[in-house]
């Protein structure tokens, strides 16, 4: 017999079937809560609430557990690439050697956009910030490719899905040249995906350019990490927007919207900035420490705390450990890392910190690798919306595909004016 629990709502009894997931985790399932009782849940900020079922990503922020399709993510950073975690995501399973080398083959050959495409750039100006350009440039996508993009059109999500794949770091490159006033690099088809990327960001037609492959690992191991996160804010626009049949390109661009906001994917940016303040202020960790617990002062300490990690974020200890590496190997020496690890070590001993498990998140030392890799700080964001571009694909494909999926429309209570009678201008 199916599990249930069982609420009493003005002394009405009410049956709720209990959901278990397949790592054991419960939900109660309210889809017939208001038509039974009149009665639907508040839930601020979706804490509580699942949107979905998914097969996607598991993570236990209690354990510091993240899977992607079952596997762990430290097994994949060491031992996967990100295109191979990228078909994973999407198409659930790891590709057999031919199924990757088709797969890499036809991202390989979508790189380029189309010419008319290139001149939008002109409209923007000059200090736009990069996460606007993309968002508006996936958008645009829609507008060339009106003939194949039917939602629920298996070819048509196909040929999307590789475009999106193949053209976002070609739109992501392009938008650093912009800012910076260099000529746009053309793909090149014989590098790698990353390399291919670091290419069109970094060299110039005057001079020969050699993908370093510290950095192009290292760049590779961010998106691995960054690919895909479950429910959260950007995923779950993603989701919403395309719930409405709303084709990919636009879902996506909603959900790189969402993603640019500082609680969220722009908190990267936003550390780099909190540690040079830092160090342009004489290096006075422990005074950043105390103005993040006063509630009064409304500053934070960014790229600590998460809504679901309260124990430790898997990735964050994967990074720290590669920012190491990537500084030695680049034989750089970033003061910025030793401000970073000194807050660390100081809000992890701290008793607000603790109480309130807030332990170091994926972005806290993400910037320092980026900038490491001469990543410009503007562009940390569109790094993170590099690597999270499988995982909002696999989840916008996983929603459309889902018989249970509903158009996303949420309820509210209603705390307005009550029914009152409208009152002419010449009376008010
Ligand atoms: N510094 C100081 N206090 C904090 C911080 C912080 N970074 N984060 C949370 N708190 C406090 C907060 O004031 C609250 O205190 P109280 O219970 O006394 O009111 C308590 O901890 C719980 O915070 P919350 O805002 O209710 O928690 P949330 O789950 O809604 O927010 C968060 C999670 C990530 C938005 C938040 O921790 C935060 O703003 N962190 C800084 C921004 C950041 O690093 N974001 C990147 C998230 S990871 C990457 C991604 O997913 O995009």
């Amino acid at each position: 017999m199916s599990e249930t629990v069982k609420v009493i709502i003005e002394g009405k009894e009410v049956e709720l079937p209990v959901i278990t997931g397949s790592e054991g985790e419960k939900a109660l399932d309210i889809s017939k809560l208001r038509g039974q009782t009149g009665y639907i849940t508040l839930d601020h900020g979706f804490v509580n609430t699942g949107s979905c079922k998914s097969k996607i990503t598991y993570l236990n922020g209690e354990e510091g557990i993240l899977m992607y399709r079952g596997y762990p993510i430290e097994q994949l950073a060491e031992k996967s690439t990100f295109l191979e975690v990228a078909y994973l995501l999407i198409y659930g399973e790891l590709p057999t050697k031919t199924q990757f080398e088709e797969f890499v083959n036809i991202i390989t050959h979508h790189t380029m956009i189309h010419e008319d495409l290139k001149r939008l750039y002109d409209g923007f100006r000059k200090d736009s910030h990069p996460m606007a350009i993309l968002s508006s440039m996936i958008c645009t996508l829609s507008g060339y490719y009106a003939e194949s993009m039917e939602p629920t059109n298996p070819r048509h999500q196909e040929i999307s899905i590789h475009r999106l794949m193949a053209k976002t770091p070609t739109i992501a490159a392009y938008s650093f040249k912009k800012s910076i006033g260099q000529p746009f690099i053309y793909p090149n088809n014989s590098l790698s995906y990353v390399g291919n990327f670091l290419n069109m960001m970094f060299s110039v037609p005057t001079e020969k350019y050699e993908v370093d492959p510290v950095v192009e690992h290292a760049l590779d191991l961010l998106l691995i990490l960054h690919a895909d996160h479950e429910q959260n804010c950007s995923a779950s626009t993603v989701r919403l927007v395309g719930s409405s049949h709303a084709n990919i390109y636009v879902s996506v661009a909603s959900g790189i919207n969402a993603l640019w906001g500082p609680l969220h994917g722009g908190a990267n940016q936003a550390v780099i900035e909190m540690l040079k303040q830092i160090h342009e202020e004489g290096g006075n960790v422990e005074k950043f420490v105390e103005k993040a617990k006063d509630k009064t002062s409304g500053f934070r300490l960014m790229g600590f705390g998460h809504r679901v990690y309260k124990n430790f974020d898997p990735r964050a200890v994967i990074i720290k450990k590669a920012a190491d590496d990537v500084l030695n190997k680049l034989k750089i020496d970033d003061p910025l890392l030793d401000i970073a690890k000194k807050l660390e070590e100081i809000a992890l001993s701290d008793e607000y910190f603790l109480e309130k498990k807030l332990y170091p998140n994926v972005d806290f030392y993400s910037g320092i690798i980026y900038k490491a890799l001469r990543i410009p700080i503007e562009m940390f964001t569109v790094m993170f919306a590099l690597g999270r571009m499988p995982g909002w694909i696999a989840q916008w494909k996983e929603m459309i595909e889902d018989n249970e999926t509903k158009i996303g429309r949420p309820r509210q209570i209603f705390t307005g004016a009550v029914k009152r009678d409208f009152i002419s201008i010449d009376k008010r």
